[in-house]
């Protein structure tokens, strides 16, 4: 980096809540015409940092400079009128205004909503984007709504712009548009802090990385010095292991069958159409798809959750080969369907809901030694098993779910989004622990959102679209591209919403 004046000076900041302390005094440049990558495990502080630029947090210490100068943000005002702009990771969108209606909204002055579509084709121009002003927000895709955040924030004169998991929510393609978009604002002069726990996206898109540690800045450096491997490491503070195993299964027997099934939903709206596939013992079938393609549906009516198990159609449409087959389901709900939030980790064990289930402990252990062994083999970061669940952290939570489903022996493993929203470490244990779910012979059918991480983890790869199955694809070899195509297009068609 030259020795320009940075965008953005962060100083000696530090923020508490209650005990905890958030952000350990920390220092931070961000300059124009790059695009930093901010790194972090959950919990280290990344959203509170850049929450003080923003305007929703006020730091207790420190201090912050814009373009040199000493400023105080004490409101999102502040920080648009210092150009700055986030775009968080839920959105905040007005779903019956159409998007150029949402851009304008809460700005000063009368409204002249022709001068402001004209604007925003403007800067959908320069940058590449596609957003058509008129469009109502309930009509678009997660990605196009989150297009419509990035244009609102340009609208207001960003030069700034923090993105806090802008691609936690996209397929690989809106993704790559996503970061063809964010280098044009870079090559524009703009200043860019991307949030993101996926290695190939920091090392793909920016130009310096900075990681946080329990609150605390633990260093940065240009992405290009750098590798996953360092950057893990420095996140974790200790070696991690970053291969995912793909043993090739022994031995594999069909176990679950799916015959053209059918499902729809309450209101009679098609969610799954037609689907067929085997999953095997000893594999990892993978299950991909754009959020709403069916995967949730798929999983519910194998697990047998719900009301949908009434609209199943056609005949016979779901066989598990084996008699006395035990079915664990880690839902994506973790304090919803998974575990109850005010029971403590013992009462948890407990607790299962499925439809074909042997009986809940098949090692005859109390829930209290099963919740000690969990903790101990998962290294579940909590004070005891007496701790209500809800105090734990999102990744601790996950690994009690998947530790309480894989500690009654099932013989199907059905796992929904198990790593959504955790970081890299935690992640790896996960996938760790369905890889010996494997190599035990269990059928393990895993639904996740991240396509690298799919290519790597699963033996064969079905891919949903649109509540249709557009192939079946073995894992080894697969090729992102091909699979990220099938998501969105049946057969080289269009899919239909
Ligand atoms: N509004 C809040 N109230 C209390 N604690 C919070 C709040 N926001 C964040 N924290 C805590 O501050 C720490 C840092 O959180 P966060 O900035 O969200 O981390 P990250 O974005 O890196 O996952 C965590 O321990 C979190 O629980
Ligand atoms: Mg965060």
């Amino acid at each position: 980096m030259d020795n320009k004046t940075p965008a953005v000076t962060m100083r000696n900041i530090t923020k508490r809540f209650g005990p905890v302390v958030a952000n350990d005094k920390v220092w931070l440049n961000i300059y124009r015409g790059e695009i930093l990558a901010l790194l972090g495990e959950n919990g280290s502080g990344k959203t509170t940092l850049m929450n003080m630029l923003s305007g929703i947090y006020f730091p207790d210490e420190g201090e912050i400079a814009i373009d040199g100068k000493e400023v105080v943000i004490r409101s999102p005002k502040d920080a648009f009128d210092l150009g700055i702009g986030m775009i968080h990771q839920h959105f905040k969108l007005v779903d019956v205004l159409s998007a150029a209606e949402n851009i304008v909204l809460g700005l000063p002055g009368k409204l002249d909503l022709k001068a402001a579509s004209e604007k925003i084709r403007a800067i959908c121009e320069a940058y590449g984007f596609e957003v058509d002003p008129n469009q109502k927000i309930y009509n678009m895709s997660v990605s196009q709504k989150q297009t419509v955040e990035i244009v609102k924030v340009l609208y207001r004169g960003a030069d700034i712009l923090i993105l806090d998991e802008p691609t936690a929510v996209l397929t690989p393609q809106e993704t790559d548009k996503l970061f063809a978009v964010l280098r044009n604002m870079r090559n524009d002069g703009k200043a860019i802090v991307i949030i993101t726990h996926k290695m190939h996206e920091v090392e793909a898109l920016s130009d310096r990385v900075a990681v946080l540690r329990h609150g605390q800045f633990i260093g940065d450096m240009p992405t290009k010095t750098t590798n996953a491997q360092e950057m893990t490491n420095m996140m974790v503070g200790h070696p991690v292991v970053l291969n995912i195993a793909r043993p090739e299964p022994k031995d594999p027997k069909p176990r679950v069958e799916v015959k053209g099934l059918t499902v729809r939903d309450i209101e009679g709206t098609l969610k799954l159409d037609d689907v067929s596939f085997t999953a095997n013992s000893g594999e990892i079938l993978g299950i991909a798809g754009i959020s709403g393609c069916g995967q949730k549906e798929l999983l519910e009516a194998i697990a047998g959750l719900d009301g949908t198990r009434e609209e199943l159609i056609g005949k016979d449409p779901l066989s598990i080969q084996e008699m006395g087959v035990s079915l664990s389901f880690v839902p994506e709900d973790r304090l919803g369907m998974g575990l109850v939030g005010n029971m403590d980790l013992s009462d948890n064990m407990m607790l299962r809901s499925f439809r074909r289930g042997r009986s809940v402990f098949t090692d005859r252990k109390t829930p209290h030694q099963l919740a000690e062994t969990v903790v101990r083999d998962l290294e579940v970061s909590t004070p005891g098993v007496s701790t209500p669940v809800r105090r734990l952290s999102g990744g601790n939570v996950q690994k009690v779910l998947v530790g309480r489903e894989i500690a009654s022996a099932p013989t199907v493993l059905l796992t929904a989004y198990a790593v959504r929203g955790l970081d890299i470490n935690s992640s790896y244990t996960i996938y760790d622990l369905i890889n010996r779910q494997k190599a035990a012979g269990v059928a393990v059918i895993y639904v996740g959102e991240d396509l690298d991480v799919l290519l790597e983890l699963a033996d064969r790869i079905l891919v949903l679209c649109g509540g249709k199955v557009s192939g079946i694809v073995p894992g080894r070899g697969a090729k992102k591209r091909e699979v990220g195509l099938m998501m969105t297009k049946l057969g080289g068609e269009q899919a239909h919403e």
